[in-house]
């Protein structure tokens, strides 16, 4: 385990510095879905983080948004989102990262998100704690939903058929304000560095949430699903929170899903 972290976090990092220039020169925009946007930029960082992991790591098996990833003949497996924010990128909108995470049997032991245009390493490491370029990270104080500034996301595919919206509207008549930046991975980030208090999304793959996982954990945060029941990678829903926050999210997104106490849509012709 012991040379894991610092490969881990020369990889993100030389494949953040590779997207920049195609970030720079605005890259042609490709779809493999209806507004499932992909670049040239997703799938060079992708090869060159596969390559370096398959040179460092030949026995490891990896999961990799664009190509699927390999398998591995060993307990080590990488998930790996080359780009995490592709629209955000494709659009010049400075809101991206590279996130990768290692699992060791079933137990993700190993998180590295890579901002580059901030030149931002968050990391964290299995009962060893969360750290931002080196400076531990801890998730925010905030205990009370009124008071918490809250994060989101929606999936590029099958947009039609999820219902976070209401949840989205619910939650920004409860908070200080939902944000939707675009990175998943970064959202996770920004709850474990105490720039967000909560974070959740319905529908996200292993390779968006994986690292962000484990970084909200080891910065003292709470991850489960939208009913409060533990989070697997392969869930249908995240919510990560300081921990403070957590009973009050899962109570509001339980009273939104059983239509209890909703907070009606203002008419578009009520005067402002
Ligand atoms: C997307 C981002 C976005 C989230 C979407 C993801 P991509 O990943 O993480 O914030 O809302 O669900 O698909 O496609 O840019 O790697
Ligand atoms: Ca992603
Ligand atoms: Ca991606």
């Amino acid at each position: 385990m012991k040379e894991f972290p610092g490969t881990a976090i020369q990889i993100a990092r030389q494949a953040g510095a590779l997207l920049l220039p195609y970030f720079r020169r605005r890259v042609t925009v490709e779809y493999k879905d209806d507004v499932d946007l992909v670049t040239e930029a997703d799938r060079a960082s992708e090869t060159f983080i596969l390559g370096k992991l398959r040179a460092n790591f030949p026995d490891h098996a990896v999961v990799a948004e664009e190509s699927g990833g390999y398998s591995g003949n060993s307990v080590y497996r990488w998930y790996v989102d080359p780009l995490d924010g592709t629209t955000n990128f494709a659009h010049g909108f400075p809101v991206f990262a590279v996130s990768m995470a290692l699992e060791q049997e079933d137990e993700i032991v190993l998180g590295v998100i890579y901002d580059p245009t901030r030149d931002e390493l968050f990391a964290a490491e299995k009962g060893s704690g969360a750290r931002l370029n080196e400076e531990p990270l801890h998730v925010s104080r905030v205990a009370r939903l009124e008071e918490a500034l809250v994060t989101t996301g929606f999936p590029s595919r099958k947009r039609h058929s999820n219902p976070n919206i209401h949840l989205y509207h619910q939650l920004n008549m409860r908070s200080h304000g939902v944000r939707r930046p675009g990175s998943a991975a970064l959202d996770l980030a920004y709850v474990a560095a105490g720039r967000m208090d909560g974070f959740w999304e319905i529908h996200l793959k292993p390779w968006d949430l994986a690292a962000g996982k484990l970084l909200v954990q080891e910065a003292g945060g709470c991850v489960t699903d939208l009913l409060g029941q533990p989070h697997h990678l392969d869930s249908p829903s995240i919510v990560a929170s300081n921990g403070l926050l957590h009973n009050q999210l899962i109570g509001v997104f339980q009273e939104i899903l059983s239509g209890v106490n909703q907070i009606e849509l203002p008419s578009l012709r009520q005067p402002i």
